[in-house]
């Protein structure tokens, strides 16, 4: 697996690192409010699970699966595949997403739920591609900013695979092709 990365974009301890100061802002945020974490699965997943534990105020947290409608990519039509159990009244709610990219998954994602009644809606993602937003979407927090090229790793797949990488990477050319 490691054969097929052609540099380490960021570490693994750049990472922890990272979400060591995202938790401590977030628990200084979210202080005395109904803090509920929502994943964007699947590759948001092991983001989700360190960043949660870097947080040190009480916090509830909900699952959600979308997809682009297959075959209409480019149209940015997007649906829920596992919706939320948790009701989101009175809630504070922080998506959680591994990369924040044209942003339609995202936009798609906030309407939904912010029909839901919540307190309020923020949008923490691990990665930034801001030269490649197309919707109207900023996040609240974010991990790290990187360039317009095709990551994988720690959560981020390319066709399922690599999402067990303990850091982020650019693959090789050739495995794309
Ligand atoms: P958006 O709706 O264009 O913002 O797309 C966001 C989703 O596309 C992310 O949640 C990822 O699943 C996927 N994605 C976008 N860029 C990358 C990448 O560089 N590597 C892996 N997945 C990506
Ligand atoms: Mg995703």
């Amino acid at each position: 697996m490691r054969n097929d990365i052609e540099k380490v974009l960021i570490s693994s301890e750049e990472i922890s690192k990272r979400i060591e100061e995202i938790g401590k802002q977030i628990s200084r945020d979210y202080e005395g409010k109904d803090l509920l974490m929502v994943s964007v699965l699947k590759g948001s997943f092991i983001f989700m699970s360190d960043l949660v534990r870097s947080v040190d105020i009480p916090l509830e947290v909900d699952f959600m699966m979308v997809s682009s409608y297959v075959g209409q990519v480019s149209s940015g039509a997007v649906k829920i595949v596992k919706d939320l159990d948790i009701p989101l009244e009175n809630k504070d709610i922080l998506i959680v997403e591994d990369i924040l990219d044209s942003g339609r998954t995202l936009e798609y994602i906030s309407s939904v739920l912010r029909v839901r009644n919540p307190n309020s809606i923020k949008i923490c993602t691990l990665l930034d591609k801001p030269s490649r937003r197309i919707a109207n979407i900023k996040a609240d927090y974010i991990g790290f900013e990187v360039p317009d090229e095709f990551v994988v790793g720690y959560g981020l797949d390319f066709n399922e695979k690599y999402r067990n990488l303990k850091y982020i990477g650019l693959l090789k050319p050739e495995i794309y092709n």
